[in-house]
């Protein structure tokens, strides 16, 4: 991490293959315009990394603006770093490689630069994305196991169809026997991360093991009231003359972690990639907020938190 605008800023991969963009936009977008238009303001705002899901169900509305975005402005495939990632229906090793390429078709690219499981939770094989019983329970699927799966990612790798592969809304109890065990390493973990839920532990862990630890919701996903009204985040954005969700994208850089912000429009497209370096006794500030709170409760059933409720796929 040698670069000093924070916008640039660069973090190197534990597999050897490159560096991640720290500062990515997330394409957790229900509605397939504003998709394709946040995609694209994203783009020209400065943002190269892009992160997407087979779950989010707009695949083609992110390729599409991308496509358009790469020939608008000269930049090549390589300029971009490019994610998406497994649903929890397509765990079984069989079903590994047909889902990610249709996720890569969907997406119009020839590779991707990270692969990730969407969350340690199998559900049901097939093509319904929230497979339920008729009470409304999950059914979740014991015929595989994370290992199983994480195998499969592996020979993704191996056929050089993803530079790097890893893990998303896993805890440090799960991540660890993964990590022992892999042979390919996780290169990046996704998770909830933000001051109200700072992940200290799992983030030594990464820093350890040249893991990247890559937060989402970073402005408490926009939900009020919460991190961008808190009075410490508030009063340091006043002081440094930045708005609360510049300070909240800064924090999230200095401290060493990548960061997923999902603005929908050009002018906060804008904000969100205008950020500078906070001085350390801001940092310090934020470090000792004390509120906890997690917003998405994805880590415990597998079930997302912040997306509409699949009925059919
Ligand atoms: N692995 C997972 O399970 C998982 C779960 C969640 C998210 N993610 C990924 O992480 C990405 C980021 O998560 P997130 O969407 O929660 O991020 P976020 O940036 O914390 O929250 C996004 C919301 O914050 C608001 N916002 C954005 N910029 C703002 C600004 N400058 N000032 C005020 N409000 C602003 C927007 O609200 P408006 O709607 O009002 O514009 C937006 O909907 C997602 O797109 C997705 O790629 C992954």
């Amino acid at each position: 991490m040698t670069e000093s605008d924070l916008r640039l800023r660069r973090i190197p991969l534990n597999n050897g293959t490159g560096h991640i963009p720290a500062l990515g936009f997330g394409t957790l977008i229900p509605d397939p315009a504003v998709t394709i238009s946040a995609t694209r303001d994203a783009l020209d705002a400065g943002f190269r990394h892009f992160d997407c899901a087979e779950r989010y169900r707009n695949e083609r509305e992110v390729g599409e603006a991308l496509q358009a975005g790469l020939a608008a402005t000269g930049l090549a495939r390589e300029d971009i770093f490019v994610t998406t990632k497994l649903w929890n229906s397509n765990h079984r090793p069989e079903r590994v490689e047909p889902a990610f390429e249709a996720s890569l078709n969907r997406l119009r690219l020839d590779y991707l630069d990270l692969y990730l499981i969407h969350t340690p939770f199998a559900f049901q094989p097939g093509d319904e994305q929230d497979p339920r019983d008729q009470d409304g329970n999950v059914i979740y699927d014991d015929g595989v196991n994370l290992l199983d799966t994480w195998g499969a990612l592996e020979t993704l790798v191996d056929h050089g169809k993803c530079r790097a592969i890893g893990l998303s809304d896993i805890t440090l109890n799960e991540l660890r026997p993964i990590y022992e065990s892999a042979r390919i390493k996780p290169a990046v973990v996704q998770v909830e991360s933000h001051p109200y839920l700072p992940e200290t532990e799992l983030l030594e862990f990464c820093k350890e093991k040249g893991i990247v630890l890559l937060a989402f919701a970073p402005l408490g996903h926009g939900i009020k009231p919460g991190l961008l009204e808190d009075p410490v985040i508030s009063a340091i954005a006043a002081r440094v003359g930045k708005t609360p969700a510049q300070v909240l994208l800064a924090w999230a850089v200095q401290r060493g972690t990548a960061v997923l912000t999902t603005p929908k429009c050009a002018a906060r497209a804008k904000e969100n990639f205008d950020i500078s370096a906070l001085p350390e006794d801001a940092l310090n500030e934020i470090n000792r907020i004390q509120t906890r709170q997690r917003l998405n409760p994805v880590v415990t059933t597998g079930v997302p938190g912040f997306i509409p409720r699949a009925t059919s796929a």
